[in-house]
């Protein structure tokens, strides 16, 4: 690890966590295409963190990476006293809600624990910072709409005042985490900021989530398989418009309180996987017929929460945050993305994503691959 003789500001380095994961690799690769200031990017390489899709950044010294686990405490606190961040953009998580059925306890490991070792940090790094710094400084949590639980046909979208109702070890692992992030604001001064967003799509998301698994698997000519009857809703959101919301909440969110993102783009499960069928019939049409011959409805995902909306007038009023994309432009781009980059996906489809897919799929009454 590089180590600076001089101490710097605080006021021109970010640290970001989880940076080789889907949504932190997109923030940091935008970030560094918007503008100069550096990133430190800790990351522990799960199966879900990826330096591939950091490869453009290799030679490029506003980059520095840290291969390292957010719960190891001597870890943070030295990469906050060597690098001086102004502030700590945390993505890092375990995110994937049929992994945390099969085992939570990694889910509660990282997500609680660690995101309770990176508070604690920070409150250190924060408080011994000069009066300056220490006003500027942000801790910004990345959350999800899923800590507030699942929604009925007919009800609102959730605001930020919606009750916490997780039901997955995932979600409930999440809103713990938001909790903790929450307290520390209320009890030490920690300036937090937290947002919680739906559902996102686009490059580089690993394929065991339903976009990116419905387009691997259907250029591969493999089963499509959609839980129960298809008929569960999402919000969805292209993963651009999730980096620069938060670079909007980074820099004009105010501490304490919390943003919701979202697409205004519910969407039933089946359509999504319609409309990707579609799609790569345009794009790629298969000589043994349309894609949407391979859907197969298989067994529901235990405690499968039914709906999630997001009201996101709030980050639109006071931040003035909208998405640049529709969902027809985001998803046409994202499957694109797919066909342009096989290497990528060949690369993330190891030895370890077939055991998952093998553990997942199993046991259904229809099988991914
Ligand atoms: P991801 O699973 O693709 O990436 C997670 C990254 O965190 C990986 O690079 C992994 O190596 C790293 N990581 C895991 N455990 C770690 C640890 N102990 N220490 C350091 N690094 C560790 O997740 P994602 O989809 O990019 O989600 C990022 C964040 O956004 C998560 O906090 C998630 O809860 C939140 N979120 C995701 C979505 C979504 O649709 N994907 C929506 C809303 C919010
Ligand atoms: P997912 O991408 O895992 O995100 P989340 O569970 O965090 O919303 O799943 C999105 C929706 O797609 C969810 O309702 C479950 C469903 N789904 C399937 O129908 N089949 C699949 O193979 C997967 C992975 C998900």
């Amino acid at each position: 690890m590089r180590r600076e003789t001089t101490e710097r500001n605080g006021d021109m380095t970010i640290l970001v966590t989880g940076g080789a994961g889907f949504i932190g690799a997109n923030f940091v690769l935008d970030w560094l295409a918007a503008g100069d200031e550096p990133v430190v990017n800790l990351d522990k390489l799960t199966y879900a963190g990826n330096l591939q899709t950091l490869a453009g950044l290799a030679r490029d010294a506003r980059h520095h990476f840290v291969q390292g686990d957010i719960c190891d405490r001597a870890r943070v606190d030295d990469l906050l006293e060597v690098h001086r961040p102004r502030a700590i953009v945390h993505f890092a998580a375990e995110s994937h809600v049929d992994r945390s059925i099969h085992g939570p306890g990694e889910f509660v490991r990282t997500n609680v624990e660690g995101t309770f070792t990176l508070l604690e940090s920070a409150r250190a790094y924060w408080r011994a910072l000069g009066d300056e710094a220490r006003t500027g400084f942000r801790f910004l949590h990345v959350s999800t709409d899923e800590v507030y639980g699942s929604l009925a046909a007919a009800d609102a979208p959730f605001a930020e005042s919606h009750p916490y109702q997780p039901n997955s070890p995932y979600s409930a692992s999440k809103a713990a985490s938001d909790h903790l992030v929450r307290a520390w604001h209320h009890t030490y001064g920690l300036p937090v900021v937290t947002t919680n967003c739906s559902n996102n799509y686009g490059p580089y998301q690993f394929p065991e989530k339903l976009i990116p698994l419905m387009i691997v698997n259907a250029l591969a000519g493999r089963d499509l398989p959609v839980y129960g009857d298809g008929r569960n809703v999402r919000d969805w959101l292209y993963v651009g418009d999730h980096c620069a919301a938060i670079r909007r909440v980074l820099a004009a969110g105010t501490p304490g309180e919390t943003y919701n993102i979202g697409g205004w783009n519910e969407i039933a499960n089946i359509d999504i996987v319609h409309i990707v069928c579609r799609l790569l019939d345009e794009l790629q049409p298969a000589a043994e017929g349309p894609h949407e011959r391979l859907i197969r409805f298989v067994a529901d995902r235990p405690g499968h929460d039914r709906r999630y909306a997001i009201d996101a007038r709030r980050i639109e009023r006071e931040l003035g945050w909208r998405p640049a994309e529709t969902f027809e432009s985001g998803i046409r781009k994202t499957v694109r993305w797919y066909l342009d980059n096989p290497g990528w996906v060949a690369d993330v489809q190891s030895g370890a994503y077939r055991e998952w897919i093998g553990t997942n799929y199993g046991s259904r009454n229809g099988a991914a691959a």
